[in-house]
């Protein structure tokens, strides 16, 4: 059975994966993009963020978004939105220049209202706020936190939920995958918000996770986030191997760490799905990122699949 059928079958909302559209005229990858049974859920890796939708203050850019939100409508899939504030990939305008505080709240209310309303009504989940911590569970100090203190977390939640009331919105952040100092750094910040009546919905825990480190906490640490009132979902999923090429030993314990990460999703009732950051090593982020690491996806950079494609499928 496919990845998307597997989770459907186990009560998830869906099995997903994140893409760029210029991928898409290589036939073989989109023909498994398109296939419902594989993937139900369709996340942009890049096009939906600020670099990309207001390249210029003020002005919106949705053509590339666009073609991403209007492939998920034609296929019926899910859409999550990726995502609104982020210390990464921002315009020129916004990372060189020095704005007072009054001037950024405007600027960001302005660009999560505008960006939420334009897909308003066809987005399960935004992740409005992605990486706001250090690893150490302080306060990651960008451009945001720099002039907003924590402000802007608020700030932006709120003005998503105004430019969309029914779209679930996430805190995003990798490292929070296990129980530890920037986990419960997020666990405090959204019993908080909860509790001073800022709108929050999820955490995203992307999972950009090594070959035999999957943190034995994985399923305690979800249950503790959904025991706030919230959901979870696994939402940047691939499992790199920090040396190449793989051993079959390797390839072994990589399906065995996805199978674990997946059954973690399935046994925790609050979290909805799991999303792999692209399919394939063919278009993987991981080797420009980490130099020399790989081999992270299910499917391998030929099409075929992988070890780990079947330890998703038994993981739910
Ligand atoms: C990555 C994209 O996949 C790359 O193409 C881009 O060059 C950098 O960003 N965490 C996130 C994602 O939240 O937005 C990142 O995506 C991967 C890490």
């Amino acid at each position: 059975v496919g990845l998307n059928v597997a989770a459907q079958a186990a009560q998830k909302l869906y099995f997903g994966t994140a893409t760029n559209a210029d991928q898409w005229t290589d036939k073989t990858y989109f023909d498994i993009l398109k296939d419902d049974s594989e993937f139900g859920q369709i996340t942009a890796a890049n096009v939906m963020k600020w670099f990309d939708t207001e390249p210029e203050p003020s002005v919106f850019n949705f053509t590339d978004g666009d073609v991403i939100a209007d492939f998920v409508k034609a296929t019926g899939k899910r859409l999550r939105g990726h995502n609104c504030v982020w210390y990464n990939q921002l315009p020129d305008w916004l990372s060189n220049g020095t704005f007072t505080a009054p001037e950024l709240a405007f600027i960001v209310e302005r660009h999560c209202f505008t960006l939420v309303s334009h897909y308003r009504g066809q987005v399960y989940s935004w992740d409005v706020i992605n990486e706001p911590f250090n690893d150490d569970g302080t306060y990651r100090v960008d451009i945001f936190f720099n002039t907003l203190n924590t402000s802007y977390i608020p700030l932006a939640l709120k003005a998503a939920r105004r430019a969309d009331p029914h779209t679930k919105l996430y805190i995003n952040d990798y490292n929070i995958e296990g129980i530890g100092a920037k986990a419960t750094a997020l666990k405090e910040l959204v019993r908080s918000l909860k509790a001073s009546g800022v709108p929050i919905d999820g955490v995203g825990i992307q999972s950009h996770l090594t070959v035999g480190g999957v943190p034995a906490t994985l399923q305690q640490n979800m249950a503790e986030f959904t025991a706030l009132g919230i959901e979870v979902a696994i939402t940047e999923l691939d499992i790199r191997f920090t040396a190449l090429p793989p051993t079959a030993a390797g390839l072994a314990q990589q399906k065995a760490d996805y199978a674990t990460v997946v059954a973690a999703c399935n046994a925790v009732p609050g979290c909805v799905g799991v999303t792999v950051w692209d399919f394939t090593d063919k278009y993987s982020w991981v080797p420009s990122t980490f130099p020399g690491q790989g081999a992270a996806c299910p499917w391998d950079e030929n099409y075929v699949k992988k070890p780990a494609y079947a330890g998703i499928t038994e993981g739910f």
